[in-house]
């Protein structure tokens, strides 16, 4: 096994050697563009390192490790798109570049993209891999939908909240995950307990990027801070405040979360002092440590040495210190 920086880097040069801007520049460039801005590169870093976990070999994950990342890349520019970000890695979002149309054309050729590296393997892997992404599409689309219809919906529950994100972003790190290990040949066991190890990160990882758009640090965030409390975004710090608070307070926070005003930053700031004097971000810390726990009790009924399971440990711990 490699460290975390060693499989990142050699993503990051095989992503190079990857990505060529043909004809027509205005479909390719903003592809290039989104794709080379850099980005944590988690899931690709996943992919490659279940590959060796499971006895198998990351340079044959490569073209698994590209495809998920290509794929993840395609969501953020459709995301961007529906959540009305102008910020992305610190940069400007694909529709604000170019515009909304651009964003919606690179970002279909890009889920294309992603779909024809599995063209690079042998037709029973091709099926396996082929399967689980479109499996695993389909329910980011679902996710995404949930998300969008939770904007102007006053009644979004905590257990409906979780299946919004699971489907939304942790199925596609379980997929990533579960790639590496059918790219090793890994037993449909282990295939499916790496996938559950993947699924519950997933769900922190979630936790953690919502408590970072409210309370991360605009000068490295590299998003737009407080644009899920724009977008009435119906996140776990906002469900729990509303469990948490007084009649006075969560009547107030509600009509915050439906309403569009001019004033963004005085929103803001009234929605995360709400967060804050709740309890609401102290229990989204606890429930970001409880799903990293769960992910940690799935590596138990796996098939590998405690080496490896620490390894897949500090990343999930690293996963909930980040600032980005
Ligand atoms: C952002 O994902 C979208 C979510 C699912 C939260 P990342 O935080 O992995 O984004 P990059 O690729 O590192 O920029
Ligand atoms: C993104 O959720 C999930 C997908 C892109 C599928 P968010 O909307 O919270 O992601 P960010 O915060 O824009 O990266
Ligand atoms: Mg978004
Ligand atoms: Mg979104
Ligand atoms: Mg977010």
């Amino acid at each position: 096994m490699l460290s975390i920086e060693k499989y990142q880097q050699i993503f990051v040069e095989y992503l190079e050697g990857y990505s060529t801007i043909k004809e027509p520049k205005n479909l390719y460039q903003p592809i290039e563009y989104i794709l080379s801005l850099g980005g944590k590169r988690l899931r690709p870093v996943l992919t490659l390192m279940t590959a060796d976990i499971f006895e198998g070999n990351y340079k044959t994950a490569l073209d698994a490790a590209l495809s998920i990342e290509v794929f993840h890349n395609f969501s953020l520019v459709h995301d961007d798109i529906m959540d009305d970000a102008p910020l992305r890695r610190g940069q400007k979002t694909v529709h604000e570049k170019w515009d909304i149309n651009t964003g919606i054309l690179s970002g279909d050729a890009m889920l294309i993209m992603a779909y024809q590296l599995f063209e690079n393997y042998d037709a029973e892997t091709f099926q396996a891999l082929a399967k689980l992404f479109s499996k695993t599409a389909i329910e980011v689309c679902e996710g995404q939908q949930y998300d969008v219809d939770f904007e102007t919906r006053n009644d979004v529950t905590i257990p409906e909240y979780l299946k919004m994100i699971e489907y939304k972003t942790a199925v596609l790190v379980g997929a990533a995950m579960k790639m590496g290990a059918i790219v090793a040949k890994a037993s449909k066991n282990d295939q499916n307990s790496i996938y559950e190890f993947g699924k519950n990160l997933g769900i922190a990882f979630q936790l953690q990027d919502d408590y970072l758009d409210a309370f991360g640090n605009p000068e490295t965030f590299g998003k737009q801070v407080g644009g899920d409390i724009i977008e009435n975004k119906k996140t776990y710090l906002y469900l729990k405040a509303l469990e948490f608070l007084n009649e006075t307070d969560k009547k107030e926070l509600s009509q915050l979360f439906s309403s569009n005003p001019e004033d963004v930053s005085s929103k803001i700031e009234k929605a995360k002092q709400l967060f804050k004097s709740s309890g609401s971000a102290e229990a989204t810390k606890k429930a970001i440590q409880e799903y990293t726990n769960q992910a940690f009790a799935v590596l138990e009924s796996l098939n590998i040495s405690s080496e490896k399971k620490n390894v897949l440990k500090d990343f999930g711990n690293s996963l909930m210190n980040r600032t980005v």
